[in-house]
């Protein structure tokens, strides 16, 4: 009887200690994935970049991190003319992955070639999404190895959907922290959770299953103030400045100063001044070193350039920190906090 009820406290209290730590683990574990972000130079401006890790030999390749597309693809190791880009980033060996299925079905994006497969793309803490879909393509586009991380409607199979599938993510999310590039400071591209650390104050959140924002105002350096009239922009990191249309870009860059060919003298890039930005409350400056950038011929323009569509490239889109929750199709946007420490928390909008 002595023995038995010792055995027995002795079992009861190791049930508690096992209680105790699952009841621990439950409220303090986030399951997320986080990726590396750096920036490399591509047409003479800044892009942000990431290693993903693809096959049943777990190549690993660099991609850009493009939040304005949807797919990822990469070059093919067939690929006889392999440029500087695509040996550095590191094309991709089909042929030597036992798990790579053809799908056959054509791909064509940024003049990127090639044809859709499924293969293993292994997360950064080793969990695996199985036959994940991208597309392996044989001559080299614009950009070499992109991994596009928009999401829409009918292509709901996304990498947060299969993150979140595969149990390594709490929420089908994601968050963007672009470091600083100009200090040398790595970002961070998060699924699943947001890092507390790395914003300032409350995070504003819209309605928007894209990654698109309000434009409310615009005052410039001398501070006159344009209406914006909450134009929904897209936050796309594979693009620089602000495209818009031609009245609405006009009449800034004439209030500028810009010249009739839409140039600056690039001398005003090192100017202490700034551009002031209001997204649907939230206000944020950018300095004139961002607004204004430097062209591959070596001339500067002003962000507002005309093009397709409403998007704020990854010059201006820096200064915050940017989140999307697909779940509950909302988006939020804070003041950026450049810095090392980190505090993930579930998403909560
Ligand atoms: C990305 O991959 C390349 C090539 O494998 C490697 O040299 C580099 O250190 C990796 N970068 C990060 C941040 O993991
Ligand atoms: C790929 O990158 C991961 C993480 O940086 C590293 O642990 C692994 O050894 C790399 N694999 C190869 C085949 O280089
Ligand atoms: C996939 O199949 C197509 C033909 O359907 C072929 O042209 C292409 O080279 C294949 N891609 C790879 C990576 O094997
Ligand atoms: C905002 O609305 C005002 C008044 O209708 C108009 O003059 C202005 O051009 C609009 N601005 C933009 C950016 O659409
Ligand atoms: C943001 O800027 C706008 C226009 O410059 C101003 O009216 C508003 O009060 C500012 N909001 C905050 C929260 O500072």
């Amino acid at each position: 009887m002595q023995s038995f009820y010792s055995i027995g406290s002795a079992t009861l209290s190791k049930l508690l200690v096992v209680l105790v730590l699952t009841f621990c683990s439950v409220v303090e574990a986030v399951k997320y994935e986080s990726l590396d972000v750096w920036v490399e130079q591509l047409f003479s401006r800044p892009f942000y970049f990431t290693n993903v890790t693809l096959g049943s030999q777990k190549q690993n390749v660099t991609v850009l991190v493009d939040t304005g597309s949807y797919y990822l693809y990469v070059e093919d190791v067939q690929n006889t003319g392999c440029n500087d880009m695509c040996k550095k980033h590191g094309p991709f060996d089909s042929e030597h992955s036992t798990t790579f299925h053809n799908l056959s079905l054509p791909f064509n994006e940024f003049n990127s070639k090639g044809f859709y497969g499924t293969d293993d793309f292994w997360l950064p803490d080793g969990k695996k999404i199985s036959q994940f879909r991208f597309a392996v393509t044989r001559n080299q586009g614009e950009f070499g190895n992109l991994f596009g991380l928009a999401s829409r409607q009918e292509d709901a199979r996304n990498i947060y959907w299969a993150t979140k599938q595969a149990g390594a993510a709490d929420t089908q999310g994601y968050a963007f922290y672009a470091g600083d590039y100009t200090k040398g400071i790595a970002g961070k591209y998060t699924i699943g959770a947001l890092d507390r650390a790395k914003y300032e104050g409350e995070l504003q959140v819209f309605d928007h299953e894209e990654l698109k924002f309000p434009f409310t105002t615009l005052t410039l350096a001398d501070g006159q103030v344009f209406q914006m009239n909450n134009t929904l922009m897209l936050f796309d990191t594979g693009a620089r400045a602000i495209g818009t249309t031609k009245e609405i870009a006009d009449p800034i860059n004439k209030a500028l100063g810009v010249d009739e060919k839409g140039q600056v003298p690039c001398s005003w890039r090192n100017l202490d001044k700034s551009v002031e930005f209001n997204l649907g409350g939230l206000n944020f400056s950018v300095p004139y070193s961002d607004f204004f950038h430097t062209n591959p011929d070596g001339s500067c323009s002003s962000a507002f350039q005309i093009g397709a569509g409403n998007l704020m490239g990854s010059d201006i889109s820096r200064h915050l920190y940017f989140a999307a929750n697909q779940e509950t199709k909302k988006v939020a946007i804070a003041k950026i906090r450049v810095t090392d420490e980190t505090d993930m928390i579930p998403f909560n909008f």
